[in-house]
């Protein structure tokens, strides 16, 4: 079994990577096998509703890494997707490409059905329930099962006011023993 981490920073080796990190550690821990996909630091477009993916359950356009995407949420049995807060929500560059994404792969073809999924928020402060609860409206939309923690999926980041944050690392593990519960008791 293996699990999609979307590192959905612009920092491949951040803080989201860190609180990514540690909910692989949990699966690893749990024999689930895990595999990175980090979304870059180059330009991403926006949907732009040409519903040229609604024959393909592809974006038409290839310059960026939506269709790369695609492909590993395929290939993964779960996929736990992670976003710095950006003026508390995801990322504007990780939104247009879930966007994309989802509309391609899910709206259209219902590609992910039954592929359990989770969100992680890292932040300084505030703000990471709504980028939690933004990411989880995918893979709602989705019939996607949305996996839990013993808590919010938030982790404050090394820099964060709130000092050293264990409560957030203690539920990255919890999550990650939780995604491999799932995908155990699916298989
Ligand atoms: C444009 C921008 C907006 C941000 N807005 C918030 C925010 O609303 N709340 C918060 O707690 N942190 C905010 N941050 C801080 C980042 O979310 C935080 O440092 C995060 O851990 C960075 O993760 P990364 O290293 O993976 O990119 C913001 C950072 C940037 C660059």
């Amino acid at each position: 079994m293996k699990v999609l981490l979307v590192n959905g920073s612009p920092h491949q080796k951040g803080e989201t990577y860190h609180a990514l990190s540690l909910v692989e550690k949990a699966l690893q821990d749990k024999g689930v096998g895990t595999e990175w996909f980090w979304i870059g630091n180059r330009p991403v477009r926006g949907c732009i509703d040409c519903e040229g993916c609604g024959k393909t359950f592809r974006c038409v356009f290839s310059d960026d890494t939506c269709n790369d995407l695609i492909e590993a949420i395929l290939k993964a049995d779960g996929v736990i997707i992670g976003s710095p807060v950006y003026f508390a929500a995801p990322n504007g560059a990780l939104c247009a490409l879930l966007d994309r994404v989802f509309y391609a792969a899910s709206t259209h073809g219902g590609l992910f059905r039954g592929k359990p999924a989770a969100a992680v928020a890292s932040c300084m402060r505030s703000g990471a329930n709504n980028t939690v609860d933004r990411i989880n409206k995918y893979f709602s939309f989705s019939e996607m099962p949305i996996v839990s923690s013993s808590y919010w999926n938030m982790l404050f980041d090394s820099h964060s006011p709130m000092g050293r944050d264990e409560r957030g690392s203690k539920t990255m593990q919890t999550l990650g023993y939780n995604m491999a519960a799932m995908l155990q008791s699916l298989s």
